[in-house]
């Protein structure tokens, strides 16, 4: 089954009144239950394309397809229902709630998802155990290091077990032992619940967990390996 389907997608963004062309026709596809990354120079559209298939960002002319669901056509309110209950989103600089602790970070979702308290409570802690966080669960962003802030913004996006996650720099921030920990994590959600992954990254040990690496250059994909 084809869970994402983006073809022939393009998109502009205006700087100073020009139209800088960022995305020139890209086509992806991705199956349930696949783990794939995006990888490609700074600038070349990676964060464009997670966010327009995670519906925060928008094509100018092609098709979006996620969930066999036109993403362009939704209203507001029915793009952030589908984004709770289909999406998982890691950002690239993590978005967390600064008045939050590392613990309602993560609660967040759930609560939006109306998860009664005790259940919410069982599964913070153990995904607060699972990112390595139980010790901090107190603090705010602002009282965490770059790497708890990512692994903090990563149990938020899994918490909620959703079908399809997307992450944007997963690593950046992390050592490698505790990197690997978290794609650990992640090929698990995969292999036990097919949870499909995508990935950007420049990190080639993200790259090493998937089976599809997608090259972007300038805004289209140029090169696909697959293992
Ligand atoms: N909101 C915006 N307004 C104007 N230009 C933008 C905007 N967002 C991105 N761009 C431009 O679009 C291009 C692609 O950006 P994008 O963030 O998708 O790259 P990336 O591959 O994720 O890079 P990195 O590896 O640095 O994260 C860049 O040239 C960037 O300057
Ligand atoms: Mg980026």
């Amino acid at each position: 089954m084809i869970l994402v389907t983006l073809q022939d997608v393009y998109k502009d963004y205006i700087m100073a009144k020009t139209r800088v062309p960022v995305l020139k026709g890209v086509n992806l596809q991705l199956a349930a239950g696949e783990m794939a990354c995006l990888m490609g120079p700074s600038g070349s559209g990676k964060t464009t394309v997670l966010n327009i298939i995670g519906g925060i960002d928008f094509a100018d002319r092609g098709r979006v397809s996620v969930y066999n669901q036109d993403l362009q056509a939704m209203g507001d309110k029915q793009l952030s229902a589908f984004r709770n209950k289909t999406l998982g989103f890691i950002f690239q600089y993590f978005n967390l709630i600064p008045v939050l602790t590392a613990f309602e970070n993560i609660e967040y979702p759930l609560v939006l998802q109306r998860v009664g308290k005790k259940e919410r409570r069982r599964r913070v802690e153990a995904m607060l155990e699972a990112v390595g966080l139980s010790a901090v669960k107190n603090h705010r962003p602002d009282e965490l290091s770059g790497g708890q802030r990512q692994r903090v913004a990563i149990g938020r996006a899994l918490i909620t077990r959703p079908k399809l996650v997307i992450a944007d720099e997963p690593t950046g921030n992390l050592d490698h032992r505790t990197g690997k920990a978290i794609m650990e994590l992640m090929k698990e959600m995969n292999e036990k619940e097919k949870t499909t992954f995508i990935f950007a990254t420049h990190d080639p040990m993200v790259s090493s967990y998937t089976r599809r690496v997608l090259h972007l250059l300038d805004g289209a994909i140029v090169k696909e390996e697959k293992a």
